[in-house]
């Protein structure tokens, strides 16, 4: 397993180039299957997330090429399709819940794996069952698989969710294009991530209206077509690397960046002493003083503060004047960053979905091991700012979500290289 070992360094400067969001591709590559039309993806994250949808939809019976290293993958599934997804590689990523759906709308029948908990929380899957069972579809759990099946095809239904789940959005929303009639999604999740999956299936010939507000109107078509769409930029990714030069000090333009993907997020930097500005190559970041101050976070679904930065957030008020207070509302076991911070002498109080973050002068670096994906990111900022040497273990949770990551950041000045341990 590979390391990743961190110099505490200076003040970085530079350009540092966003990809294309993990969150939206996990969400457009499954829609492949809504129609016998190739679905060209550009603008895609090289990320292991990625290979492993794309190892799914495989397995499901799409034809998959890329090209310029994986930035563009096209996509077909116009011979039979398989409707299992199997345990094997659902386990590896719960995105791969994302095909039930569109399997359900394509053949009206699908056998999906319950993808089982992670390190973040259990992450049941009945939000996705009862926005399903809305449009008609018939759902048993049976030996660890969701069996869902339609008599006649799916029917348009108003539903409303108890929660604004991102990905029963999706899976909703995929399946309501070909149901036969109108269909309302009420507290619909809000990400930009759901915007562009709604712009691309609009290529493909859907009929939607209302995605980024909580109430979407789908009227099913017959068909889809295929299309090709650029993914989205990543604004976890975009948040994450305006973390660095908040913690080094410097300056950094984090290229394709725009605001309106992070605007609760920047708000908060604002209100710690971070400059945020936004021009025609992207967001410049800079912090305003010696010291960032303490500010409160809660996470909340969008357009609140993402809960996947909430981890590299603490990395930042770990060293900031007076105390944090931050509320994880979305997931209900995402603090394991903490304890690992606090090898590096940071000083965080954690009860239950709250914890207290007491600034200190500067962290030391540490041997610490990655738990989860945000969480390997939060220990690498952490690392680029303390005093001496941070060695980040299982940094296979880091290659999900980050590409070229020590390249990136190398690349404005950080000391940082993967090491095999
Ligand atoms: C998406 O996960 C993202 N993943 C997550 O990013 C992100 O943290 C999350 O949305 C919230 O923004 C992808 O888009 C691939 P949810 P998703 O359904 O769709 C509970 C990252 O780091 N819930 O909005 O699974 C669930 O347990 C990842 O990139 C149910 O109770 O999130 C959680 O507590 C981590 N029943 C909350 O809702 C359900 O049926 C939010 O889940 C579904 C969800």
């Amino acid at each position: 397993m590979d390391s990743i070992l961190v110099r505490g360094g200076g003040p970085l400067s530079g350009d540092i180039e966003i990809a294309g969001a993990k969150n939206a591709c996990l969400t457009l590559m499954p829609a492949t299957l809504l129609s016998d039309e190739p679905l060209t993806l550009t603008n895609a994250p090289r990320l292991s997330d990625i290979k492993t949808m794309t190892a799914l939809l495989e397995s499901l019976g799409a034809e998959i090429s890329s090209m310029q290293e994986g930035k563009v993958q096209t996509m077909s599934c116009h011979g039979d399709l398989n409707p299992i997804a199997d345990y094997e590689i659902v386990r590896k990523m719960r995105a791969s819940n994302l095909v039930l759906g569109p399997l359900l709308a394509r053949l009206g029948h699908a056998v999906v794996s319950l993808p089982g908990g992670c390190a973040i929380g259990a992450r049941p899957m009945d939000l996705h069952v009862d926005a399903l069972t809305a449009l008609g579809a018939e759902i048993e759990l049976r030996d660890g698989y969701l069996h869902a099946k339609t008599q006649g095809g799916l029917k348009g239904a108003v539903h409303k969710m108890r929660f604004a789940s991102v990905g029963a959005t999706e899976n909703f929303v995929m399946a309501a294009t070909l149901a036969k009639g109108t269909s309302v999604l009420e507290n619909a999740a809000r990400e930009p991530e759901i915007v562009d999956l709604v712009s691309c299936l609009k290529k493909m010939g859907a009929q939607i209206e209302g995605e980024g507000t909580s109430r979407i109107e789908i009227q099913g078509v017959d068909r889809l077509h295929g299309a090709t769409h650029p993914v989205v930029t990543d604004r976890i990714e975009l948040g994450t690397f305006m973390l660095a030069p908040a913690i080094c000090g410097g300056e950094v333009t984090c290229l394709g960046g725009k605001m309106s993907l992070v605007e609760s997020f920047a708000e908060k930097l604002d209100a710690a002493g971070i400059s945020v500005v936004e021009n025609a190559r992207g967001l410049t970041v800079s912090r305003k003083g010696d010291r960032v101050q303490a500010v409160d976070v809660v996470t909340e679904p969008f357009p609140g503060f993402p809960t996947d930065l909430q981890a590299q957030m603490m990395a930042l008020l770990c060293t900031a004047e007076g105390s944090s207070h931050l509320e994880e509302t979305i997931f209900e076991n995402r603090f394991m960053h903490a304890p690992e911070l606090t090898r590096m002498g940071a000083n965080i109080e954690v009860h239950g979905g709250k914890a207290i973050v007491h600034g200190v002068e500067r962290l030391k670096g540490a041997q610490v091991m990655a738990t989860d994906l945000r969480a390997s990111v939060s220990l690498i900022l952490a690392g680029l700012a303390a005093e001496g040497e941070t060695l980040v273990s299982r940094v296979y949770h880091l290659d999900r979500g980050y590409e070229f990551v020590e390249k990136k950041l190398s690349g404005i000045g950080a000391q940082i290289e993967r090491v095999q341990s």
